[in-house]
């Protein structure tokens, strides 16, 4: 199977968190872009969408799914989103696809948080995928300066602009031992919106495409 084929496996797999006469967390990506396809097919049954990027609010729309304003809705049942890499705590690296703050704030309001990811994706320590930050413009070279201390190696990512008109910095050469502890950390530099660790707010489930079939982990 290639790559592909195994996130729309997965992406398929989600429908089964979708809980009928609800609103649906929705997140970003190429797996979520197959969660996308999937929602559609059982769009009568759904009250609508919250979406997480601009992206994915143009693909749910294309397909008749309303999608609503994530301050119209206190709560969603479940959110369901790629990772760049996930660990066996159900921690992650997101932001490859620069839309890591609106997956972290439609996160933050959902119930349940489902990963749908590629067997690739699954790591015992978080940190060789290179760890987005997104950043405010002005605030860029003093942030990189900040990393550096710490003895990353921050990448300006060249010609990328947020959802929120944001710049994103890619941290290189990190070994995460402390997902919650680095999260709070770089959080904290003054100019960074949001970190692509989501170790506070990890995933209550993954559901990893293998060659054999879908399988389900849980945090150990
Ligand atoms: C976007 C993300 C994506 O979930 C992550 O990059 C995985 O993408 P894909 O499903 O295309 O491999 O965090 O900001």
């Amino acid at each position: 199977m290639t790559q592909d084929e195994l996130k729309k496996a997965v992406g398929w797999s989600a429908l089964k968190f979708v809980e009928p006469g609800t609103i649906v967390g929705v997140g970003t990506g190429s797996t979520a872009s197959h969660f996308i396809d999937a929602l559609a097919s059982i769009k009568d049954q759904i009250v609508g969408a919250v979406s997480s990027s601009k992206a994915s609010t143009e693909k749910l729309t294309s397909y008749g799914i309303e999608v609503f304003d994530c301050n119209e809705v206190d709560s969603l049942s479940v959110y369901v989103d790629g990772a760049d890499e996930i660990n066996y705590h159900m921690q992650m690296i997101k932001g490859g696809g620069a839309a890591l703050t609106r997956e972290k704030i439609v996160s933050a309001i959902a119930k349940k948080f489902v990963c749908i990811v590629d067997e690739s994706k699954v790591v015992d320590v978080l940190g060789q995928f290179p760890l987005p930050i997104e950043v405010i413009p002005m605030a860029r070279s003093y942030v990189a300066r900040e990393l550096f201390k710490m003895g990353a190696r921050p990448i300006y990512r060249q010609g990328v602009v947020t959802d929120n008109g944001n710049v994103i910095l890619d941290v290189h050469d990190l070994i995460i031992s402390e997902p919650i502890a680095l999260e709070n950390k770089i959080n904290s530099i003054a100019g960074v919106v949001t970190v692509g660790l989501f170790a506070n707010r990890k995933a209550d489930v993954a559901l990893v495409g293998y060659a054999d079939g879908v399988k389900e982990l849980h945090a150990r």
